[in-house]
Order: C-alpha cells, then structure tokens, then sequence
C-alpha cells in the first residue's frame, strides 16, 4: 500500500509536462480537506471529466469519505464495476457488446482483453487488484432509481414532511425549501411558476409554511387536501376566495390528483426516504456510495428529484456540527440545465446556498460540466479547486480564463494571462489543469486509471442485475435499527398493563369512589377514540414521577431524564410495589383533575385512600430509581471519546470516523509544517552545492541537467506538494545534480562540490524516511468502524433523584361487552 493512503490525500494522477507532451513521474495528491471549499470540473465532451471524477470519488471512499450522486447520464453507476480479480469472466456480463461484434470478437475473448486493458491501466498508474479489493471493503455501494423499481426505488413521501428543527429555525432556509418544493412540485405538474406573481405558487408556499411552522408532517395526499380547504382565510391582505376561488383551486386539485393517480407515479411511493444520515452510512456506520441514477426519468421529473435531494441535503447539513475536515462529498455528473447563470430553476436556490455554506459542515460539493456557461457566476466564486480539461471553443476557454483571474483577484496573486492561454490551449485526454486555491500554482496533470470499470452509461437492465443483491437484503433503514441505546429503560416495559389481583373480583360502580382530600388524585387522559362499542372504565393506580440527573464531570456528562411510572395497587402484603410498575408514556402536565366522561370505577383499596401511604410510597420510588436507573455511555478507548447520551453505536461511530479524521488532518498538518522548512533549508543547500558543481565541471552541460525528474514521485515531494514548497524547482535541481554526479564519476573529476551534493542528498533520502516513519505511525491509529467499544455504566447519586409526585392516578380502559379491558392511554 503506498503511503499517501493514510494521510488523507488523494491520488488524482501524475504531473503532466505540457512542452515535452510527456507524462511526469510526480504524483499529483490532492488534500482531502481542500475538497471543503468544492469543487468545478469542466472540459469538452471525451475530455475525461467523469473518469477524474470517479477517481476522486474513489479516494474519497478509500478514505472512508461517503458521497452522495446524483447521475444525469448513467455513467457513475460505473463505481460499482470494481473486480479486484481483474478476469475476463467478472467484465463480461458488463461489456459493450456491439464493440465485441465490431473486432468480431466473441462477447468471452473481448471481455479478456477488456480486462487485459485494465489491468495494464492500473499497473501502469502503480495500482493493481489489491486496491480495488480496497475500494469494495471501505464502502457500501448502492444505486437508486427513483420512479423506477430497477435499482432501489425511492419513496419522496417523506419529503414533504416538516423539516428539521434546524431549518424551521433558520428563516431563511426556511424560506428557501418551501421556495424549492413549491417551485419543483408545480413544475412535475408543467407550471412554470413565478413565486412572486403565480397564485398556484403563493398558495401551496402557504400552505407549505402553515404546516411546517405547526410542525406538521404533509404528504402529497394531504396537501391536496389543503389546496382545496387551507387552513388559512386570507393570502396577504385578500381574502383567500377572492384571491384564489374554490372552483380555481378545484383545478390545481385535480391536476396533482391525476398526476398521483398516473400509472407508473407508484414507484415514487415505494422505497427508501430520503434520509441523507442513511444514505452516507449504514447500519454499522459504514460509510456508502448512494448514486441516484435520473437519466430514465423525464425533465420535469428530474428537476423535481433534484430539488427534493438538494432540500434534504440541506437540512442534513444543518444537523451536523462544524468541522474543517472533509465529511461526505456531494457529486453531480452533469451540472447542465441545473445552475444557469441566468434563468431559476428549482434546483439553483439549494445549490447557492450549498455553495456558500456547506464548507462549515465538512460537505464537499463537486460539479462538472462540458461547458462553463452553463455555470453560475456567483456560485463559482466560492469554489476553491478547478479541473479544467480540453475545451471546445474559443469562448469557453476566455470564460474559464476570466474566471480564473477573477479568483486569483480576490485572492490578490498574480495571473499571466498569455501562459494560461497556452496551457489551456495544450490540454490533452484526460490533461486537466487543477487551480487550487489552497496551493501556491496551478497543476498540469493526467488523470489517474480508474479503479472502477468505464464502460458507459449502464442499462435498466444491468443496474437492476448489479442491485438485485442488494435489494434483497434488508433496506438500510429497516436494518439501522438503534442498536445500544443508551439510556436504560427504567422499568420493564410490560406487555399488558399490570392488573391488581382484586379487581379482578370486585365489579366496576358507576360512580367516582371518595377519596380524603388530603391524597392527591389524577386522571390520565385517554388517547384516541373509543374503539366500537365500548365503556370507559377508570382503575387506581399509583403514579410516581421523577426526574434522575446524571452527572459525570470527568465524562463531561450531565444530563437528565424523567421518568414517569404506573404501578397497581394490590391485595397483597405489600400492596404498591414499584418492581411491578410500567412507563406511563406521559408527562406530569397532562394530567388531568377530571375524567373523560361518563366512565365506570373500581373501588380504591383502602391503603390508596391515606395521604400517609405515599410518604412510604415515595422513599420507595426515589429507592427504585436508584437501584434501576443507569446511564450507559459507549467508551473508544483509542480517541478516549464517549458516545453521547441518546447516542446510538452507530451514529458515535459515524461521529468517530469524522474526529478521526480531524485529528489525522492536524496530524498531517503538522507533519507539513515540521518537514517544509526543513525541505526548504536542503533545497537551497543542493541548488548552491550544484552550482560550486558547475562552476568546478566545466563538461557539466545543460543536457545532461535534463535528466528525468525522479524526486516528485517520492512521499515527501508529492506530501509536501505545491503547497510549501516548489517540488519542481527543487525536483529538477537534485535531478541536475545526479546527472552531473555521475557524469563527474565516470570521468574521475569529482569536486568537494560534488561530495557535499551526494551528502545533502544522502539527507534528503533520510527525511524521507523519516516522513515514512511517522506517516506509518499515523497509520496505527484504529479504525472507527470496527474498534470494539466498552460500555460504560453511569449511577445516579442518591442527591441527584428527584421526586415530582406520587399520587393516586385514575387510569383509563376501555372496555367492552365482553368484559375485555384494553389500555386506553397508550
Ligand atoms: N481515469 C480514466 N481511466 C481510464 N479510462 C478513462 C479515464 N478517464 C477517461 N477514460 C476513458 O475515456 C472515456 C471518456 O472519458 P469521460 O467519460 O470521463 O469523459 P467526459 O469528459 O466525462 O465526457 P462527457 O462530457 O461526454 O461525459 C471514458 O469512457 C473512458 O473510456
Ligand atoms: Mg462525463
């Protein structure tokens, strides 16, 4: 394994020398975390751009980084062709076939050479199996077809549920989402609304935010309820008849009615939410690949999806806490259509505001296109890295220049227009120019080989043949099942509802029993209505309710839990025992003082009806809690961090990876700044040892100090990248000095000079293994998915319990001609 691996940088390919048209041999690494400030991929048709995309893709994976992608034309669902065996037989269900016929070759013999071809690929950019064996261990790779059952169908009902509290919060975003579902929904139904001026928009934005703000869930059905009947009587200052009449509303109502009742619009019901958290990790919080595959859906229909996505990105987004390094990466194949620079489809709004703020949240966005004009203006200004590949015309190379200058002004570097010009001018396949703006100049390279088989666009077809595996393993949510959850249940949660053993003798009376004034009495309001023919009927029981605070100052723990318990009262010895009781499921403020109607009795037993009973009652009750209740925390011993309490084990481990991650950054961060300078320093020694070489040598010519660049392709070169120092420059002043080295050697007519240079190198080669070192020992750090973690128990202090009320609390059934009694606030 080459040790870029472990420091978070990801192999994009290597330099690429523009006069020679000649590939280098320094790798070109890119900073995982540089990924925060996004990323723009342009280039003409064929110019390798989604190649270079799924390459980074596929670090990031290695690099237990989860994406999001959406997939206009089919060609990411390629991710998913990775046969670290490299054998004919695992090409061939996935080959053209029509090249096969074409070399007249049988579909077996040209899958051979197919994986001929790709191992020679790989062996060429120094991979091999071992790391598409890699790539398939680090991630879950799954492809969604909404509206479309062959890859995983998503359902979009949730979609239209109140967004978290996160975005309800914030005004603005608040806005936007409502702006966006409005926008999308009409256009699925061929309107092309105006926010502002259509009434269809202003009255389902209405309703949209009416329910939101109440926290209100809507579905498609029960949106349409609200077109036709909205729960509001005015729209701005006009009344709601008048701006909009019932009999117009009528049409808007049926228009979304028949679009649900369209054939085929099932499968939009069906299938996985759009639950960004599930979709990047798993059950275990393994990191995934989810690529949502659009390009069998119509344009109306893909626009709709894409907004809908993009809301739920956005809402994810404002959930996660802040972080500098690189959490997921959302990914777009085919940018056009989606975030012109002019017109405002639905899908612009959350991509600006993706742009403009998901660097705080660690969410890298990537975008490609093949032509720069189809790109906002304002939203590539805060895109930090550009891949720009060959391009087709004149304009769009003058678009793209104007942009890079732009960048470099409000950064205050310098541009050579004239030698950007050239460069762009001299682009090859698969030659990209990467401006980063967080390195000091911009790159020429060539992509790397792809892990991952390119064969084009997949058919409905084979997508569903690469899922059925998949799908028939139980859906990602269904299997999240909260495992360890961390507070421990009080009590037991009893199947029934206990019974007391007397009632079972005594019959119900109609009538409320007396109970002495000084014994507090509740009613526990019933849920639901009564179902059929049936009676109400109260029973006494004891309520106890308290609130358990647990404090663990080492643990940073403090954290409280109220407990709510109803226990019965019984004939036995000891007549209230709180090990029978069960959760009650309400709060002390829902009790009520009066029943819920006309209902029937049975008998309090005498011990309920003394106030001093619950004095007993409540030691009891603060005993039971503190032999009962726990807090249970999971410990990773290896980052010394605790999972939070409601922390499930998978969303701690999730949370692990990315602390993981930001400290390997810092570490890496730091290894940069203790090798720059030191680098910096022999760089300057070599190149003045060179030049006592040449003034000794004077057979030292300039061809022999062109002698291929071997430096940048180890560790340090590549580490140390563009970003402290110029790998280049000191790349070609060591390689100078070799030749001139050896050349001297040959003829026996070495110098001081030319010992102090084969000193100075023999230090360089030193610091290099030095980084070695210390990157392995990066390397030794756990893996956050799979470390076991221990299970810390934390006690409640006896201080810490504190009781709100035991009373006699009167608890609903409802109970039928039968004599069958079923709880009736649950
Ligand atoms: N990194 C790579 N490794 C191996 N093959 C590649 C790589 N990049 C590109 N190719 C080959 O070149 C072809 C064209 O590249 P690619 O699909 O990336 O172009 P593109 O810029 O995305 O074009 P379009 O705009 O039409 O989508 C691919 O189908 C594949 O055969
Ligand atoms: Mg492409």
């Amino acid at each position: 394994m080459e040790d870029y691996e472990k420091m978070g940088a990801f192999y994009l390919g290597r330099a690429f020398d523009q006069k020679k048209k000649k590939l280098g041999e320094s790798l070109v690494l890119y900073d995982s975390k540089d990924l925060v400030t996004h990323a723009v991929c342009v280039g003409m048709t064929g110019s390798g751009k989604t190649g270079l995309c799924i390459g980074l893709l596929e670090e990031a994976a290695i690099d237990g980084v989860p994406s999001i992608i959406i997939d206009p034309k089919g060609d990411l669902a390629n991710l998913l062709l990775t046969f670290p065996q490299l054998r004919g037989e695992d090409f061939e269900p996935w080959i053209n076939e029509d090249d096969a016929r074409k070399k007249n070759l049988s579909n077996a013999d040209y899958a051979g050479q197919q994986a001929e071809f790709w191992k020679k690929g790989l062996s060429d950019w120094g991979q091999s199996g071992d790391r598409i064996q890699r790539l398939r261990d680090a991630a879950d790779f799954a492809i969604y077809t909404p509206g479309s059952n062959a890859g995983i169908p998503v359902s979009i009902l949730k979609s239209f549920a109140a967004p978290d509290q996160a975005v309800l919060d914030d005004a603005e975003l608040l806005r936007d989402r409502i702006n966006t579902t409005t926008t999308s929904l009409l256009g699925l139904l061929g309107i092309q609304a105006d926010p502002i001026q259509s009434r269809e928009h202003i009255l389902i934005s209405s309703v949209l935010n009416s329910a939101w703000t109440h926290g209100q869930d809507l579905d498609l059905a029960t949106l349409i309820q609200q077109i036709q009947n909205p729960p509001m009587t005015k729209i701005g200052v006009l009344d709601l008849e008048s701006f909009y009449p019932s009999k117009d509303r009528f049409g808007l109502v049926m228009a979304l009615n028949n679009l649900i009742a369209s054939p085929g619009f099932g499968a939009w019901m069906e299938g996985e939410a759009l639950d960004i958290g599930q979709m990047l990790h798993g059950a275990t919080g393994k990191p995934r690949v989810s690529i949502f595959s659009i390009a069998h859906l119509g344009d109306a229909e893909r626009m709709f999806f894409v907004s809908l996505l993009l809301n739920q990105v956005l809402g994810w987004m404002r959930t996660q806490s802040g972080t500098t390094s690189l959490r997921a990466i959302l990914y777009m194949d085919e940018i056009f259509g989606y975030f012109p620079p002019v017109a405002n489809p639905p899908s612009k709004l959350p991509l600006l505001t993706l742009l403009k703020q998901a660097r705080a949240f660690g969410l890298g966005v990537v975008l490609a296109t093949q032509n720069p004009v189809d790109l906002d203006y304002k939203g590539l200004a805060n895109t930090g890295t550009w891949f720009i590949g060959r391009l087709q015309t004149e304009r769009d190379k003058q678009r793209v220049i104007e942009g890079l200058e732009g960048a470099a002004a409000t950064q205050g570097a310098g541009f050579d227009k004239e030698a950007m010009e050239r460069t762009l001018a001299g682009l090859g396949s698969r030659v990209f120019l990467m401006n980063n703006t967080h390195e000091d100049a911009p790159e020429v390279f060539q992509t790397r080989w792809t892990l991952s088989y390119l064969r084009g666009p997949l058919t409905r077809n084979q997508i569903k043949v690469l899922m059925q595996a998949t799908k028939a393993a139980p859906p990602a949510q269904a299997a999240a099942a909260r495992a360890a959850a961390s507070a421990a249940p009080a009590t037991k949660a009893a199947a029934s509802p206990p019974t007391a053993s007397r009632e079972e003798t005594s019959s119900p009376a109609s009538v409320r029993p007396a109970i002495a004034p000084d014994v507090q009495q509740f009613f526990i309001p019933t849920r639901g209505s009564a179902p059929g023919e049936t009676a109400l009927l109260y029973r006494p029981m004891v309520l106890g309710a308290g609130r358990v605070n647990f404090v663990d100052t080492k643990l940073g723990v403090d954290q409280s839990v109220e407990v709510c318990c109803l226990t019965p009262i019984t004939d036995e010895a000891v007549p209230v025992s709180w090990e029978n009781s069960q959760e009650a499921g309400i709060a002390v403020s829902d009790l009520e003082k009066d029943a819920a109607g006309d209902a029937q009795y049975h008998e309090a037993p005498a011990v309920a009806g003394k106030a001093k009973s619950y004095q007993g009652w409540t030691k009891d009750f603060v005993a039971f809690l503190y032999g009962t209740q726990k807090l249970e925390l999971l410990k990773s011993s290896s980052t010394r961090e605790y999972s939070k309490p409601g922390e499930s084990e998978r969303d701690f481990r999730v949370r692990l990876q990315q602390s993981v991650r930001e400290s390997r950054d810092a570490q890496i961060e730091q290894l940069r700044q203790k090798y720059a300078p030191r680098m910096a320093g022999l760089q300057e020694r070599i190149r003045r040892a060179q030049q006592a070489v040449e003034r000794e040598s004077a057979q030292a010519n300039q061809a022999k100090l062109q002698t291929a660049i071997s430096f940048g392709t180890t560790l340090l070169g590549a580490f140390l990248g563009r970003k402290a120092v110029s790998v280049s420059t000191l790349g070609r002043a060591t390689t100078a000095v070799r030749g001139v080295g050896r050349s001297m050697k040959e003829q026996q007519d070495i110098g001081r000079a030319a010992e102090s240079v084969e000193a100075l190198q023999a230090q360089l080669a030193e610091l290099e293994a030095e980084l070695q070192a210390e990157a392995q020992a990066l390397e030794a750090k756990t893996d956050a998915q799979s470390e076991p973690l221990e299970t810390i128990s934390i006690k409640p202090k006896k201080t810490n319990i504190s009781v709100q009320l035991v009373a006699l609390a009167w608890t609903p059934f409802w109970l039928d001609e039968s004599g069958d009694k079923t709880a009736a606030w649950e």
